[in-house]
């Protein structure tokens, strides 16, 4: 159980790569057997590496157990955080936030924006030899999200302050809670205030009766929608709007440079993605914009994506406690304990997978078969709602990046369970235009 009270928390969320289950995990599992007992983020925990179990704490969320991220989170989240709220509130905001992901990713100017961003962002990197990929891509889907949500242009200055302020609003849950002056948990707390006051002065601008009239003049947005809903308080509409951003922005942004570091490794794969796209492009006229039927044709880019979730492991695990003296199996976990389900380990698990540190989208083409030995998205009633909507942005830039360049990564690049990922290097990658 390690050291009283830290017990074995430093060495369990010790950097490691993330296409790996690290050393501490290496070692408990070959010493105990995949689920053991540990103390971990203050209280006794059960850690799980075994799908079945995994699978059972997720789908009896609400009922055997509950959500139980630490209490330095909760400031940096705030109280109506998805993450944290249960019950109805949790039921609640989640409607809203699906209404959300449904309504936009039907929309057509979605898809534009998307597309638009893509290319702009392409174009940009013309007199380039070298980019850091993934500043590159959070500031893609940054943009993207901020776009659908609020309306604000990637003209607009606004949208590096967003993402300063998100960047720092993320360091700040990796981060001991420290309420000085200038660590990175303080930080957090002021960059949420910020993000926050500024949500606020929108929603309050919006409100007054001459902005109302300018409305006639703009596209509706999704602040729009979530202010027309009278069930929510103004602190649950900012919340929502927090949480897709924090939920979908430096996913998406990672899962698009895993992508690319994985298949910028298999020169085959790449060309295989290659072929994909220019087939697409050849059936389309000149400049005309992608829709939803080619992002349905794009099955290999899908694939890819899956086989990137799986061995490059965005989400390690999850927070939950047992509400009830649970059994499941030969496992007792006691009420009260904190539960760590292990998505890596089950990602990589050999009795699952076979060859399991092989990238290989090929394993894909029985997704059924694949996604109930995968947890990337989580699972039960806290599902990921917002999957399907990332990983169609990736799919569009992805159109574009292969189609205008060739790439290369370093060669000591790896991508790092911090616990979120990050790149050794910031994904540097050398980039040569096509023909
Ligand atoms: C593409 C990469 C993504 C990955 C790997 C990912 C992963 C996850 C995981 C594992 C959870 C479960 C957390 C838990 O059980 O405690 C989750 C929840 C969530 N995700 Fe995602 N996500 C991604 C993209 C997105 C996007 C694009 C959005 C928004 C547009 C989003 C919004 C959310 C929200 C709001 C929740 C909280 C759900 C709840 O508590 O019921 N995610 N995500």
């Amino acid at each position: 159980m390690g050291w009283p009270f830290i017990g074995e928390t430093i060495s369990f969320f010790k950097p490691h790569r993330s296409d790996s289950i690290g050393t501490f995990l290496q070692q408990h599992v070959s010493r105990y057997g995949k689920v053991f007992k540990s103390n971990i983020c203050g209280g006794k925990a059960i850690v799980s590496c075994e799908q079945e179990l995994n699978m059972f704490i997720l789908q009896n969320e609400g009922k055997l157990f509950t959500s139980d991220y630490p209490k330095a989170m909760h400031d940096i989240l705030g109280e109506y955080s998805l993450l944290l709220v249960t019950g109805e509130v949790h039921r609640k905001l989640k409607n809203v936030i699906i209404s959300f992901i449904n309504l936009t990713k039907s929309k057509p100017e979605f898809l534009l924006c998307a597309e638009n961003l893509s290319i702009s962002m392409l174009a940009s990197w013309k007199n380039c030899r070298e980019i850091e990929f993934h500043n590159e891509a959070k500031m893609f889907t940054l943009s993207v999200m901020v776009n659908q949500l609020l309306s604000i242009k990637p003209e607009d200055p606004a949208r590096r302050y967003v993402l300063q302020d998100f960047l720092s609003y993320m360091k700040g849950f990796i981060s001991l809670p420290v309420p000085l002056p200038g660590t990175a948990y303080t930080d957090a707390i002021k960059a949420r205030k910020r993000l926050s006051a500024r949500v606020m002065e929108m929603i309050k601008s919006r409100e007054n009766k001459e902005e109302e009239m300018n409305k006639a003049l703009r596209e509706e947005d999704f602040l729009d929608v979530i202010m027309s809903n009278e069930d929510l308080n103004y602190k649950e509409k900012v919340s929502i709007v927090l949480d897709i951003l924090l939920g979908g922005f430096e996913t998406s942004a990672t899962l698009l440079s895993l992508v690319v570091y994985f298949l910028a490794k298999s020169p085959s794969l790449l060309q295989k993605l290659k072929e994909e796209h220019e087939a697409i492009r050849a059936k389309k006229g000149d400049g005309e914009l992608l829709n939803w039927e080619d992002y349905q044709k794009m099955e290999f880019t899908q694939c890819a994506m899956s086989e990137a979730l799986r061995c490059g492991n965005i989400v390690k695990t999850v927070h939950r406690k047992a509400t009830h003296d649970i059994k499941f199996k030969e496992y007792v976990i006691p009420k009260g304990w904190k539960v760590f389900p292990i998505f890596t380990a089950v990602h990589l698990d050999p009795s699952l997978h076979e060859n399991p540190f092989e990238f290989n989208p090929m394993r894909w083409t029985d997704k059924a078969k694949m996604n109930r030995k995968t947890t990337a998205f989580g699972g039960g009633v806290r599902v990921c709602p917002g999957g399907e909507l990332g990983k169609l942005q990736i799919a569009f830039f992805l159109h574009h990046l292969v189609l205008s360049y060739r790439w290369q990564t370093k060669s000591d690049e790896m991508p790092i369970a911090h616990p979120y990922v990050e790149f050794k290097r910031g994904m540097l990658l050398e980039i040569d235009p096509t023909s």
